[in-house]
């Protein structure tokens, strides 16, 4: 990588107990709290070159977004994705947050912040972002590409990178830090920045202890269309649904069960939780004053296809449960023991959608 030039790579994830109602919807702070999978190939980078003086002190004249595929990370099939206005604009706001950020936590580290950080430098920061996934495949981008933005940005903040690389890869109190910082972009992304199984309650984000084993991840892909409701759009409604009357205490109650689960390797009672949080946000979304619905038949046809497995009513009842879940979309993700990818990927073929297929991750590195 040539100097000046400041990367990172950061997955998606998938929530099983959904974060989806915000008590502060500036800074980002859940009305309850969530648990994910990280995941591992269906992810983001950010790249940013420094490229010279710019013609103000002003951080907006001092960023830009280019629609150009990243230098770096040649092995990955990147896709560019299409930024329009508002989408370049919070990235601009993003990255000024996290410099910001780095001249209060960086000196906490032991680190020392590098010249781009000074209020009245002139220094260039040009970005470059991409996905592994197609933007047409339904898949959001926005807990991936703000955790790579985040991460990138704070790297370029350090003087020294290999010092930054070494504290991020050994101190679970910095990479939280960076996670709060994350979180005040998109909520979910403050999820992406480790693994696999990640806790998100108030500004607390931490991995929790597992005795899961491995796990593989699809996604079916029902539909490619773009959402109609954007997921902060869906925050706001969601309050206004009679099933939203206790979400927070009966959410508290999962998410004990859920540590408890993930904690003893129980992948029955994980995927009993999921499903009903899946159901029960999306419920949220179809009983709200606005009501909307992302399920397409596609979605319908792969839910009633696996119910008989996570429902343990199936005549093969399997040796491990599949953990099935929805997000804000129609596609239906499917997350299984590694040891029978291979049996489940048949299983879901016949189904007749296009298959991501992925697994557990640890999380964004530089
Ligand atoms: C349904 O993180 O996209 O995926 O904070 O407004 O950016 P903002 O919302 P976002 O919400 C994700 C909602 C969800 C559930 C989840 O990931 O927990």
């Amino acid at each position: 990588m040539p100097q000046g030039v400041f990367s990172a790579r950061a997955p998606s994830n998938i929530a099983l107990i959904k974060y989806m109602g915000k008590k502060d919807g500036v800074m980002n702070l859940p009305e309850n709290g969530s648990i994910s999978m990280t995941l591992n190939s269906l992810c983001s980078v950010a790249e940013i070159s420094l490229s010279g003086p710019a013609n103000s002190i002003a951080f907006s004249d001092r960023v830009r977004w280019v629609s150009t595929r990243p230098q770096g990370f040649q092995e990955l099939p990147l896709e560019v994705p299409v930024l329009d206005d508002r989408g370049v604009f919070k990235l601009v706001r993003h990255a000024e947050k996290v410099v910001k950020a780095a001249r209060e936590i960086f000196p906490r580290f032991g680190l020392q912040c590098a010249e781009i950080t000074s209020p009245d430098s002139r220094e260039m920061l040009v970005f470059r972002t991409a996905n592994t996934f197609p933007q047409a495949s339904g898949i959001a981008s926005s807990a991936s590409s703000f955790a790579a933005i985040t991460l990138a940005t704070a790297l370029s903040c350090a003087r020294d990178q290999s010092l930054f690389e070494r504290i991020w890869s050994q101190d679970s109190v910095f990479r939280e830090q960076w996670a709060r910082i994350s979180r005040q972009g998109s909520g979910s992304s403050c999820r992406s920045l480790n693994g696999p199984w990640v806790m998100w309650e108030d500004e607390r984000v931490q991995v929790l202890p597992s005795q899961m084993p491995p796990m593989a991840h699809f996604v079916l892909l029902v539909s490619d269309q773009q959402k109609k409701v954007s997921s902060s759009e869906a925050h706001a409604r969601v309050k206004t649904s009679p099933l939203w009357e206790n979400r927070p205490e009966r959410v508290a109650q999962r998410l004990i069960q859920m540590k408890q689960a993930l904690s003893e390797g129980d992948v029955r009672t994980v995927a009993r939780i999921a499903w009903e949080e899946s159901w029960e946000m999306h419920s949220l979304f179809h009983t709200c004053s606005e009501p909307f619905s992302y399920w397409e038949p596609g979605s319908m046809k792969v839910l009633q296809a696996l119910d008989p497995w996570v429902n343990g009513t199936h005549r093969e009842t399997p040796i491990v449960t599949p953990i099935v879940t929805m997000d804000a979309g129609p596609n239906v993700h499917v997350i299984v023991d590694a040891t029978q990818r291979e049996l489940w990927f048949d299983r879901l073929s016949p189904l007749g959608f296009k298959i991501l297929s992925d697994r557990q991750g640890t999380g964004a590195i530089v």
